[in-house]
């Protein structure tokens, strides 16, 4: 199976409002048609007017985060259903923003993944160890645990990718080392191949965690590494496009 075409998606996170849609255009722009994918994740309130700024591009539209049910009594979420209906196709899940803040368990990411699938939509599935599990030389068996309990058995055959980002990264400037971010990512490649058989090749795992235009070249070249989730650095479109010029093409 040949390796995953790599992904290059930015989270903006609670950040941007009308304005900031100049942005999206400008990456809708500048964005290589082939090769390389690339993606914006807005907060809900730009994904519609979003979609209309990167119609006709090659850019693709994610959510953030996505509630398990399809609709009902749940005040201030939004389903996977109403994404889609909004023009994502992409959707982020379990990112560690969500885990920590909102309480969500593996059990509830599977569920949203679950959601997602059942929506039409690509999730995007974030895992990542804390400092002192990093620390206390738990990375590889938190990430590996949190893959297998995030992961429900229906994504098998089904399009989705994996993004590991350590939570002592994230808005830090702090990056593991090269051969940290190669040791992580081997392991859930080994444990996708133990859970979904060949089809556990094809999801690009993407890093994610302080990512810049100075540090992407080399992170995106690693082995087995298939993009990057990119958060600050996706706001400002010079920067994000940098990030996207410095991947490998498939
Ligand atoms: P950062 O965020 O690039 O600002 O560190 C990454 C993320 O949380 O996805």
């Amino acid at each position: 199976m040949s390796a995953p075409i790599p992904l290059i998606a930015g989270n903006w996170k609670m950040n941007g409002a009308g304005p900031a849609l100049a942005e999206a255009s400008a990456i809708a722009a500048g964005a290589p048609a082939a090769g390389v994918r690339v993606a914006l994740c807005p907060p809900a309130t730009l994904v519609e007017r979003m979609s209309r700024a990167l119609a006709g591009s090659p850019v693709e539209l994610g959510g953030q985060d996505c509630h398990a049910q399809p609709g009902g009594a749940f005040t201030g979420d939004i389903s996977a259903e109403m994404l889609a209906d909004a023009g994502a196709s992409l959707v982020i899940l379990g990112h560690s923003e969500r885990r920590a803040g909102h309480d969500e368990g593996d059990a509830d990411v599977a569920a949203k993944v679950s959601a997602a699938l059942k929506a039409g939509l690509e999730p995007i599935v974030c895992v990542g160890e804390t400092q002192a599990e990093r620390e206390a030389g738990q990375a590889l068996e938190v990430v590996t645990r949190q893959v297998r309990a995030s992961l429900p058995a229906e994504l098998a055959g089904r399009a989705f990718t994996l993004a590991y980002e350590p939570v002592w990264a994230i808005g830090t400037g702090l990056t593991p080392s090269l051969q940290d971010i190669v040791e992580v990512h081997q392991a859930i490649r080994a444990t996708l191949r133990d859970m979904f058989g060949q089809a556990g090749a094809a999801p690009a795992i993407l890093y994610g965690g302080s990512v810049k235009p100075g540090n992407a070249a080399e992170i995106l070249a690693l082995p087995e590494v298939g993009g990057a989730l990119v958060g600050g650095a996706s706001l400002k479109a010079a920067e994000f496009l940098a990030i996207v010029e410095g991947a490998p093409r498939a």
